[in-house]
């Protein structure tokens, strides 16, 4: 069994209809992966819909009110996201001549813009060979790998880092690295994952062990 391809089979038959799924601009995809971090699919998506409607272009973000932003952010918490954002659109207008960049090496230079966020935007973008590592990734490769090392340890993160960059290669970035992160949230969940139907059954270490609900460890801080 080749996991890439039956966690993309999967994803064919399983996805969510989610709208930043069927666009390729930077900016929209921003949008929605700053306002999905720490915050859930169902709880974030009518703040996209509200915030894409307010302000469609980068140029309107930037513009806008620091008030209107942070009364439109009103209920998703953590508002340092709200104001950041602000700050990443201005700096899109100076630095980036108002073209949202979509290509890794400038989105990592944006504030507010880690790692996980820069692989999203650009392999959804631009289809750049960019692996994303967030929890439902981490999640899903322990278990189905057998891999115990903490994933919050330097050595863990390099580790998953090496092997999630091995399985994009020759994938669709876009297509693998949704599906794999809807994979984890929809079907490899934290708590009673129904593996009785998951495709990669036959070919993960951790059904074979019984250590599903043992995966992934994270180290206590
Ligand atoms: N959570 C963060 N990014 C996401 C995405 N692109 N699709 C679904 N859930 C997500």
């Amino acid at each position: 069994m080749i996991f890439q391809e039956e966690i993309t089979k999967w994803y064919h038959n399983n996805k969510r209809a989610l709208p930043w799924r069927d666009t390729t601009d930077p900016y929209v995809i921003w949008l929605s992966e700053i306002i999905l971090q720490q915050t859930r699919v169902e709880q974030g998506l009518p703040y996209f819909n509200k915030f894409l409607e307010h302000f469609p272009t980068v140029h309107d973000f930037a513009n806008a009110p620091e008030t209107l932003i942070l009364k439109l952010w009103q209920g998703l918490g953590y508002y340092s996201r709200g104001r950041n954002m602000h700050a990443t659109a201005q700096q899109v207008i100076k630095g980036h001549n108002g073209v949202f960049p979509g290509n890794y090496a400038d989105l990592i230079q944006l504030k507010g813009v880690g790692e996980y966020t820069a692989a999203a935007i650009s392999s959804f973008s631009t289809g750049e060979q960019q692996a994303v590592l967030d929890g439902n990734v981490f999640r899903v490769l322990s278990r189905f790998y057998g891999i115990s090392i903490p994933i919050n340890s330097t050595a863990g993160k390099k580790e998953f880092t090496a092997l999630a960059r091995s399985l994009v290669i020759g994938q669709n970035p876009a297509v693998y690295n949704q599906a794999i992160m809807e994979f984890g949230a929809l079907q490899c969940k934290p708590k009673s994952p129904d593996c009785a139907i998951c495709p990669v059954q036959t070919g993960c270490w951790a059904y074979a062990h019984q250590q599903v609900q043992d995966l992934p460890v994270k180290l206590k801080t």
